[in-house]
This record gives structure tokens, C-alpha cells and sequence, in this order.
């Protein structure tokens, strides 16, 4: 495909594709973030795992999941051995979307005009990374993936197919997980989480 061709100039140029990520200026996010994130893990990764957008803490550090949600997404997957530096890690949206208050930087969801903008990164990194299986985290990724909004604790814990796509896992977010207050609720979130990844873990074993 033409992506693949240009993934394949970015692979040959300095610095590749995340280079070419960190460069952009496609939408209006570009202005008030640090930087933007590009995904990271293993060119020939079977399994890639896509995010909503850059929280504070990754907008600074300039890698995906570092932060709480990160912290959260490492804990779950080293219960059920899941390697993350074997597998693709990236995000739907590259740039952190942000309102100030104070000295706090307060997150804003992506809306479709720049979850579908930023979708040119997420093919190209599809398609130089040729996953055999995503695993999309929260209603942010499943949309870029599969096209669809629809309500996502209905569609998790299964997979989804689209043509010409690597079939698709829907599963909840880690920060979706943080923010719930009600402790048996969390707890289950939790579980149903630690259930995808394991499943994750098994389809591309
Ligand atoms: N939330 C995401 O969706 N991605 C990150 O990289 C961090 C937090």
C-alpha cells in the first residue's frame, strides 16, 4: 500500500517514523503540548497496544504510558506476564490535549475531527509494525481502530474484525479504572482488564 511504501522511507531515513511523528504540525494540538509521543517497542511487534493520547506526564517525558495510567497498565500486565517491551505501545492521538487550571494542566478528550486526523500516525505505525492482533484501550482507541463510538462496556473483552485491518480487542482503559470511586467496581474494571491482556497475551502466543 502507499502507507506501506512511506513507512518504509521512514524506516530508511534518520530517525524513522517516530522522528517523523515527533515533527508534526498536522493539527492545532501540536501548539500548546511539549512534544508529541510517538509509539515505541519492537518494529516486528505481534501484538501493538493503542492508548487514548499523552497524559501530563508523557506530554514531559515524550513515551506513552508512564504516568498513573501507565503505572496502572504495567501492574496489570506483569500480573498476567505480559511482556511490554515485546509489544508495540502507541496511542490513537500523538499530542496532549490539555485545558489549563492553574498550574494543573487538566485532560480533554480528543474529539473525531482530531481522532481521525492523527489516524494517518496510527496506520502508518500499523503498517510498519504489521501487528497480528491490537489491543485497543478505551472508547478513544476502539473508535480510531474500528470506525465506531459505540458504548464500549458493551464490546469489551472481544474482538472485532474490519477488512484489511489486524483483528481488534476492545478493552477498557487504565485511567477509565482510575477514576472509578466505588472500590468493588474498581476492582472488577480491574479484573475484566487483567482478563483482556491475558487473552491478548494468549492470541498472539
Ligand atoms: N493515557 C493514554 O491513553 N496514553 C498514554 O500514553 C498515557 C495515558
Amino acid at each position: 500500500s502507499q502507507l506501506r511504501a512511506f513507512a518504509s522511507t521512514w524506516d530508511a531515513n534518520e530517525g524513522g517514523l517516530a522522528e517523523a511523528v515527533r515533527s508534526c504540525t498536522r493539527c492545532p494540538l501540536h501548539r500548546d503540548a511539549t512534544q508529541a509521543v510517538p509509539g515505541e517497542g519492537p518494529p516486528e511487534a505481534a501484538l501493538m497496544i493503542v492508548g487514548e493520547q499523552p497524559g501530563d506526564q508523557e506530554d514531559l517525558r515524550g513515551r506513552p504510558f508512564v504516568g498513573p495510567a501507565g503505572q496502572m497498565f504495567d501492574a496489570v500486565a506483569a500480573e498476567v506476564g505480559l511482556d511490554r517491551t515485546k509489544a508495540f505501545v502507541t496511542n490513537a492521538v500523538k499530542h496532549f490535549k490539555f485545558t489549563p487550571r492553574g498550574r494543573q494542566r487538566i485532560h480533554q478528550r480528543p474529539d473525531t475531527s482530531e481522532i481521525n486526523h492523527c489516524k494517518w500516525w496510527l496506520e502508518a505505525e500499523m503498517a510498519q509494525v504489521s501487528p497480528r492482533l491490537i489491543l485497543a484501550m478505551g472508547a478513544t482507541a476502539a473508535q480510531a481502530l474500528t470506525g465506531s463510538g459505540d458504548r464500549l462496556l458493551a464490546r469489551r473483552g472481544r474482538v472485532e474484525e474490519r477488512p484489511g485491518l489486524p483483528p481488534v480487542l476492545i478493552t477498557l482503559h487504565p485511567s477509565y479504572i482510575l477514576r472509578l470511586r466505588d472500590a468493588g467496581q474498581r476492582a472488577e474494571a480491574r479484573a475484566n482488564l487483567a482478563h483482556d491482556m491475558a487473552l491478548s497475551r494468549d492470541l498472539v502466543a
